[in-house]
C-alpha cells in the first residue's frame, strides 16, 4: 500500500524534553488508523536547524512577475523552491510547535515567508490573495506554558488566527488544532502533555 506522505515541521528549539514533540509523538501514530495507510514522514527540524532567513533577492523577487523573478534571481530562490516542492508533495502537513510570545515561533514564521510566494503558491485577484496549492489536512500539535486558547482569553491568541489566515492564503484551509497548554510550573509537564494527548485521541479529530 502506498504510504501517506506527511511533512512534519518540528518548531521546538529543544533537543530533549520538548513538550510539543512529545505531543506529536503521542498523536501522530493515530494518523495511520485515521487514513488507513502507513505514514511516510519527511521531517524538518526547523527549531534546531532553521532554514536560512529570506534574502534581499528573495524579497525583490516577490514584487516581480514570476518569469522575470526567475530570470533575475533563479538561483537565489532555491531554498523557497525546495520548501514549496516539499510542501506540495505532502498529502498531510503536521506542525509540531510551541507558542512563542502569543504566536508562532520565529523559525516557523521564516518557513512561512519562504512558502507564501506570489505567482507560485498564491495569486492576487481583485486585491485578494487566492491560494494555488490544493487543500490537504494540516494538524497543529501546539503546546504553551500558560493558559493560551482559553475563553474568555487570559493571553491574547495571535497564534491560531494568524496561522489559519496565512495558510489559507496558499490554499490550506483544513486545519485542526491539537493544543496542550498550562504546562509551565507543573512538576511533570510531559505527563500532563500525555493526559491532553489522550483526550485528543478520544475526541473526534483523529478518529476515522
Ligand atoms: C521565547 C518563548 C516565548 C514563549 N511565549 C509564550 C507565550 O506567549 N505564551 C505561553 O503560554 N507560553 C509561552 N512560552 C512557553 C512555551 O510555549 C512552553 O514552554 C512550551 O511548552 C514549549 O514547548 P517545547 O518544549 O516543545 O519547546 C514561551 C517560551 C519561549 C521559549
Amino acid at each position: 500500500m502506498k504510504p501517506l506522505e506527511l511533512l512534519l515541521l518540528d518548531c521546538s528549539p529543544r533537543r530533549d524534553n520538548s513538550t510539543s514533540r512529545h505531543l506529536t509523538n503521542q498523536l501522530l501514530p493515530a494518523l495511520t488508523h485515521r487514513f488507513g495507510r502507513p505514514v511516510h514522514v519527511t521531517q524538518r527540524h526547523l527549531g534546531v536547524k532553521p532554514v536560512p532567513a529570506i534574502t534581499a533577492e528573495y524579497a525583490d523577487s516577490l514584487v516581480l512577475p514570476a518569469e522575470e523573478a526567475r530570470a533575475r534571481f533563479g538561483n537565489q530562490l532555491a531554498v523557497s523552491d525546495e520548501l514549496i516542492r516539499e510542501l506540495d508533495a505532502a498529502e498531510v502537513v503536521w506542525i509540531s510547535t510551541p507558542v512563542h510570545n502569543f504566536t508562532v515561533p520565529a523559525v516557523l514564521k521564516n518557513w512561512i515567508d519562504h512558502v507564501v510566494r506570489r505567482d507560485v503558491t498564491f495569486v492576487t485577484k481583485d486585491n485578494r490573495k487566492v491560494g494555488l496549492l490544493r487543500d490537504r489536512p494540516v494538524y497543529v500539535a501546539v503546546t504553551a506554558g500558560g493558559a493560551m486558547f482559553r475563553e474568555p482569553a487570559i493571553q491574547p491568541d495571535f497564534f491560531r488566527p494568524y496561522l489559519t489566515a496565512v495558510l489559507g492564503v496558499i490554499g490550506l484551509k483544513d486545519i485542526t488544532y491539537l493544543p496542550s497548554t498550562s504546562l509551565a510550573g507543573v512538576d511533570a509537564p510531559l505527563e500532563l502533555v500525555q493526559t491532553h494527548a489522550s483526550r485528543h485521541l478520544a475526541a473526534a479529530a483523529l478518529q476515522i
